[in-house]
């Protein structure tokens, strides 16, 4: 909480309490006002004031003892994940986890997974509605993997993986399948499931020795060195937005 009420210098740091509680949704902000003046809101743990300002980002602000769902600024991280490297928040065996790769001051985590030793791009954030969206099977976000396969597939056998191949949780929806050189495949699939280019290139006689995924819906990053992240543009953002239907967060971010 930065001044009280007495003060009305414009240039003060921080939001007035009230305008940051009807953002928050707990009505207009002279309805805000109200619970402000009725004692019912606290900053860090003080009865707030009329006029209190305060930085979201800091300060724990209650309604009726409850804290309030303040929007917290999203960050959105592209990390080109080397083999070897898990993807959990943490590993009970001390594994070195994605989350070690990516230096953030928020709390972030990954959004979907890749195996152990598959590579390539994967997304960090603290947007759980986007997490939610992208990784939500209904989603139909395109992926696309480059796999390095024992021998060379026919061509009959890249149908099989275009038209759907029978594994054990049903058959894979069709995929964009094309050979690229010999034992060297590009595969872009809209399903999410475990171990699912793997599994699919195993059913056709091909086991995969190397994975990459090389691009995640509309993000890609040839340029990004395996092992290192970095935060994504305001554009990626809103075609990542675009591409899940997220209209109104994409509005929210236009520059007024
Ligand atoms: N398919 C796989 O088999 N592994 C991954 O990590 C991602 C997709």
């Amino acid at each position: 909480m930065t001044q009280g009420p007495e003060n009305t210098d414009p240039s003060l740091e921080g939001e007035r309490l009230q305008k940051l509680l009807a953002r928050a949704g707990y009505g207009s902000r002279r309805v805000c006002e109200i619970l402000i003046a009725e004692g019912r809101v606290t900053v860090n743990g003080r009865i707030a004031e009329l006029g209190n300002r305060v930085d979201a980002e800091v300060d724990v602000i209650c309604v009726d003892g409850a804290m309030a769902p303040l929007a917290q600024s999203k960050v959105y991280y592209l990390l080109n994940k080397p083999a070897g490297i898990i993807t959990t928040a943490s590993d009970p065996q001390g594994r070195p986890t994605v989350l070690s790769m990516v230096t953030s001051s928020v709390r972030i985590f990954p959004i979907g997974r890749l195996d152990m030793n598959t590579e390539g791009l994967l997304l960090l954030s603290n947007d759980g509605r986007l997490a939610h969206l992208l990784t939500h099977p209904s989603s139909g976000i395109q992926k696309e993997y480059l796999a390095r396969v024992k021998g060379d597939p026919s061509p009959g056998a890249l149908r099989r993986l275009r038209e759907g191949v029978e594994l054990d949780d049903g058959i894979t929806a069709p995929a964009q399948v094309s050979r690229v050189s010999e034992g060297l495949i590009r595969i872009v699939i809209h399903e999410g499931r475990n171990r699912q280019v793997r599994r699919m290139c195993e059913a056709v006689g091909h086991e995969v020795v190397r994975l990459v995924r090389t691009r995640i819906g509309p993000l890609t990053d040839p340029t990004l060195t395996p092992g290192s992240s970095r935060q994504l543009s305001l554009l990626e953002v809103r075609r990542l937005m675009e591409a899940v239907g997220m209209t109104d967060e994409m509005a929210a971010s236009m520059p007024s």
